[in-house]
């Protein structure tokens, strides 16, 4: 699969969020510093829930947000239908899962799989779903991180853009550890999402070729 964003105009995002949005901030922050040259615009945040952090943070930078609660709809499909609608009505030429906590389904992926990209606190394949940082911990791994992945049909097996590698120390907690992996992954984050609007990218089966 190929799916170089347009050269002519900077690559349209739609960022998906969950929580605190300290990703998408970094994400902000960063296209605020070089808007020309960063080569992608947040055009909306879309979230499962309200009243989090993350909205807040696309609030205040002027950007649409939407919300989509499993609860609101009677079944799972459904839902991912209706989050695939409203995600489509920004024209997204990539989605970030930045700290969105839900698996996307069928309907979503008929429609953006291939230009999802999500970024999980472990590094896959170890270590994959929502407690990929406690479960890291428990297994009593010595270094862990975080990866930037396309999403497919499975929980967080889509194939691998980067990864970043952080030590674990022994007097680490979950909430420590944490901290320090996500202060490796908005910088691989921001450097990941940045290449492919800018430069390009191909997906041959597992491999993901970026600006070649
Ligand atoms: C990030 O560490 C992200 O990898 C993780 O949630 C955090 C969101 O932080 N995502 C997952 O665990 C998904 N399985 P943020 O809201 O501050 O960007």
């Amino acid at each position: 699969m190929a799916s170089p964003p347009s050269s002519a105009r900077p690559a349209r995002i739609v960022v998906l969020v969950s929580g605190s949005g300290t990703n998408l901030q970094a994400l902000l922050d960063a296209i605020a510093a070089d808007p020309d040259g960063f080569g992608a615009r947040i055009v909306a945040v879309g979230a499962d829930r309200d009243d989090i952090t993350g909205l807040e943070r696309a609030t205040r930078a002027g950007l649409p947000t939407f919300v989509c609660k499993v609860t609101d709809y009677g079944s799972r499909a459904e839902w991912d239908a209706a989050l695939a609608e409203a995600v489509s009505a920004y024209e997204p030429d990539l989605v970030v899962s930045a700290g969105f906590m839900k698996i996307v389904g069928q309907e979503f992926l008929a429609r953006f799989g291939g230009r999802t990209v999500n970024t999980h606190p472990a590094l896959l394949p170890s270590f994959p779903g929502a407690h990929g940082v406690r479960d890291a911990l428990a297994y009593g791994a010595k270094v862990t991180g975080c990866t930037v992945h396309f999403v497919d049909d499975g929980v967080d097996t889509g194939p691998i853009i980067a990864q970043g590698v952080v030590e674990v120390r022994d007097e680490d907690d979950e909430a420590a550890l944490h901290e320090r992996i996500k202060e490796v992954e908005r910088t691989l984050l921001v450097e990941v999402v940045g290449r492919l609007a800018r430069d390009g990218y191909r997906i041959e089966g597992r491999k993901v070729h970026v600006g070649e």
